[in-house]
């Protein structure tokens, strides 16, 4: 089975939303990846809500929210709201991470959590079971781009044992630097799902690039 791709909206032409949206609904693409910063957990502030509601009228795949931003309890309800059917907070920003993602759930969205490069994937352990994706960060988050950081094999490897060993479903997700070169090492790896910014929306064919990122990794 190959992997999801969700091409981030981040790296899309604004001035022609509709249209790009279009291109991911025709494409191989399985997800839409949503990418909302706030400028304080973050070094840069993206978009919110204004851009959930083209998504939600026109996007025909699943909704996947990252959420770069502190104190994301303050908008669960309104990302479910908005259509969001993957919601994903960042471990570093949340005091009660278990009360958040059963909160998550609770709104009838799938629960996920990101990790910064830095973080450890053991300290997900308790709240593994609560948790229906985990985003391993593989650049460290704020901006679209940038070069892929090499421990994150290491990161798959450890958190898919652990997903097995636990019995659990969860989705591992890498998020960052995701590239034709290095799609299929990462699916090898454990990987579920694939954020792809600059690698779709840079290219000269971003429907072809979706499709060659799906046939890779298959
Ligand atoms: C980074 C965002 C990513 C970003 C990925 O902070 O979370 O989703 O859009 O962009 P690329 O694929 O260009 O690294
Ligand atoms: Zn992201």
């Amino acid at each position: 089975m190959s992997a999801i791709i969700a091409p981030s909206i981040l790296s899309a032409n604004f001035g022609k939303l509709y249209e790009e949206i279009e291109m991911i609904n025709n494409s191989e693409a399985g997800w839409f990846h949503v990418d909302v910063m706030d400028g304080v957990f973050v070094p840069n502030i993206s978009f919110g809500f204004p851009l959930m509601k083209p998504l939600k009228e026109k996007a025909v795949k699943t909704l996947d929210v990252h959420l770069m931003i502190v104190d994301p309890d303050r908008y669960i309800k309104t990302f479910a709201e908005a259509g969001a059917h993957v919601l994903t907070v960042h471990y570093e920003a949340c005091t009660h991470l278990h009360r958040t993602l059963s909160e998550i759930k609770n709104q009838g969205m799938k629960a996920g959590v990101a990790l910064n490069p830095h973080t450890p994937v053991s300290l997900l352990r308790d709240v593994l079971p609560l948790c229906d994706l985990v985003c391993l960060m593989s650049v460290n988050p704020g901006f679209g781009g940038q070069k892929f950081i090499e421990n994150t094999y290491n990161k798959i490897i450890e958190l898919k044992a652990m997903i097995l060993e636990l019995g659990l479903n969860t989705l591992i997700e890498i998020d960052g630097g995701v590239a034709l070169n290095n799609a299929l090492l990462l699916t090898k790896a454990g990987a579920d799902v694939l954020v792809a910014g600059n690698t779709v929306f840079g290219s000269e064919n971003p429907t072809k690039t979706i499709a060659e990122l799906v046939e890779l990794t298959k």
